[in-house]
C-alpha cells in the first residue's frame, strides 16, 4: 500500500526559525565562467554579479546569476590546495550551499546550533557602500552547508565586495520564477537522522513521505520524506536508497558525489509549456518518457488544461492530488558526474511531489544509468 502522509504545516507561532525563502544556492564548479555561461544561455538566468581578482578577491571568482527570485552563485578556486578545490576534487560541480533569507542571522545561528546544528561559521558581517549584510553558516548533510543571509540593511546587487553586472547579452530568459525545493541524497539509513535535523534543529515538519513501495521499479527502490519550514516556502525532500535488485539512482549518486549531497533543484514556472520550449530550444537535455506513459494518463490524472499533444510534445509528466495537479520534468545531470540535475515544475493547486509519476521517472533515469554502465 502507497503510504504518503500528508500533515499540517508548523504554525508560525512556534517557529523558532523563520524563513522568508531561498537566498541563494551556490555551487563549487571547476570553471565558474563557463558555468555561468551555461545557465544564462541554456537556463535563461542574467548575470547580475561578480566577484574575483578585479575586486579583491585572491582566491576564487563569483558570478551570480538570477531569474526572477532564483539566485545561482557559481564559484571557482583560483589555486589548489583551498577548500573550494577540495570540495571540487572530492565531488566534482556541485551544490555547496543552500542559503536561506532570514530577518535575523544572528538568531537564525543562535536557535539552530543550541539545538544541535554543527557551527561551520560564526555569525559575520559584510559591508559595503550598499549597506550591510549579516551571515552565519551551519552544517546539513555531506559536506554541505545552509548560510542565513540577513540582508535587510543591503541594496546592493548581492552581497558586499560583489560588483554589479549592468547588461547580459546572453540572457535568454524562459519564465523561470523561484526555487519550489531542493531535494538531497543521503546514505543507507540516514534519512531519518537528517529528518530528526530539520525537525528538531531547524523546526520544519514533515510535509510528505514516501516508502520503497511507492518509489520503486524493477530494479531499484529509494524512500523519501519532504521536510517543510513553517510558512512553506523551504522544502527539502531527503533520499535515502533502498534494497532492490540492481543498483539504485541514489546509490550511482553517492558513488559519483562521494558522499550525501544535493540531487536537485526544483524550479518553479507559471507557464511549463513556454518555459519547457524555450529551454529545449536552448539546448537544455531531458529525460523522456514513454510514449505509453500518455496512454493512461487521462485515466489517472482526468481533466486537465493542457493538450494531450503538448504533453506528448516536451514530454511533461503530470500527476494530481486531492487539492489540484502539477506538471513536470526533469533535465539529466548538468554536469558529467551522474549526480545533479533540475526540475521544472508548474503547480496548479497540486501540492504534492508527483508521486503518481516515480515509476515511469525512476525506469526513465535506469535506462541512462545502464547507457552510463551503473545500473
Ligand atoms: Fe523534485
Amino acid at each position: 500500500m502507497a503510504t504518503a502522509t500528508k500533515q499540517p504545516l508548523a504554525t508560525a507561532a512556534k517557529d523558532f526559525l523563520p524563513l522568508n525563502g531561498t537566498d541563494y544556492v551556490e555551487f563549487y564548479v571547476g570553471n565558474a565562467r563557463q558555468a555561468a555561461y551555461f545557465y544564462r544561455a541554456a537556463f535563461g538566468m542574467k548575470l547580475v554579479a561578480y566577484a574575483g581578482p578585479e575586486t579583491g578577491l585572491r582566491d576564487r571568482a563569483s558570478y551570480v546569476v538570477q531569474q526572477d527570485k532564483i539566485r545561482l552563485v557559481l564559484t571557482t578556486p583560483l589555486r589548489p590546495g583551498n577548500a573550494i578545490a577540495d570540495h571540487i576534487a572530492k565531488h566534482g560541480d556541485g551544490v555547496k550551499d543552500i542559503a536561506l533569507w532570514v530577518d535575523d542571522a544572528v538568531s537564525a545561528w543562535r536557535e539552530t546550533t543550541r539545538r544541535g546544528a554543527r557551527s561551520v561559521r560564526e555569525p559575520w558581517v559584510l559591508k559595503d557602500d550598499h549597506g550591510t549584510v549579516r551571515m552565519a553558516s551551519i552544517a546539513t548533510y555531506g559536506d554541505t552547508v545552509h548560510t542565513f543571509v540577513e540582508r535587510a540593511d543591503y541594496n546592493g546587487p548581492f552581497l558586499p565586495g560583489f560588483e554589479a553586472v549592468e547588461q547580459d547579452n546572453v540572457v535568454r530568459p524562459v519564465g523561470l520564477k523561484y526555487i519550489d525545493h531542493v531535494v538531497g541524497n543521503v546514505g543507507w539509513n540516514e534519512m531519518n537522522a537528517f529528518v530528526d535535523f530539520y525537525r528538531d534543529v531547524m523546526g520544519f515538519e514533515m510535509f510528505q513521505s514516501f516508502d520503497d513501495k511507492d518509489i520503486s521499479t524493477e530494479y531499484s527502490a529509494l524512500m523519501s520524506k519532504v521536510m517543510s519550514n513553517g510558512n512553506g516556502r523551504v522544502k527539502f525532500p531527503i533520499n535515502e536508497p533502498a534494497e532492490g535488485r540492481k543498483k539504485s539512482q541514489i546509490e550511482e549518486y553517492l558513488e559519483f558525489n562521494n558522499g550525501p549531497g544535493a540531487q536537485h533543484l526544483a524550479l518553479a514556472t507559471d507557464d511549463i509549456l513556454t518555459t519547457v520550449t524555450k529551454l529545449c530550444e536552448q539546448g537544455v537535455e531531458f529525460l523522456r518518457v514513454p510514449e505509453t506513459y500518455y496512454a493512461e494518463l487521462e485515466s489517472r490524472v482526468g481533466k486537465i488544461d493542457e493538450s494531450m499533444e503538448d504533453l506528448k510534445r516536451l514530454n511533461l509528466l503530470v500527476d494530481r492530488d486531492d487539492e489540484g495537479y502539477l506538471l513536470q520534468i526533469f533535465t539529466r545531470p548538468v554536469e558529467d558526474r551522474p549526480t545533479v540535475f533540475f526540475e521544472i515544475i508548474q503547480r496548479k493547486g497540486g501540492r504534492s511531489f508527483g508521486k503518481g509519476n516515480f515509476k515511469a521517472l525512476f525506469e526513465a533515469i535506469e535506462r541512462e544509468q545502464g547507457l552510463r554502465g551503473n545500473l
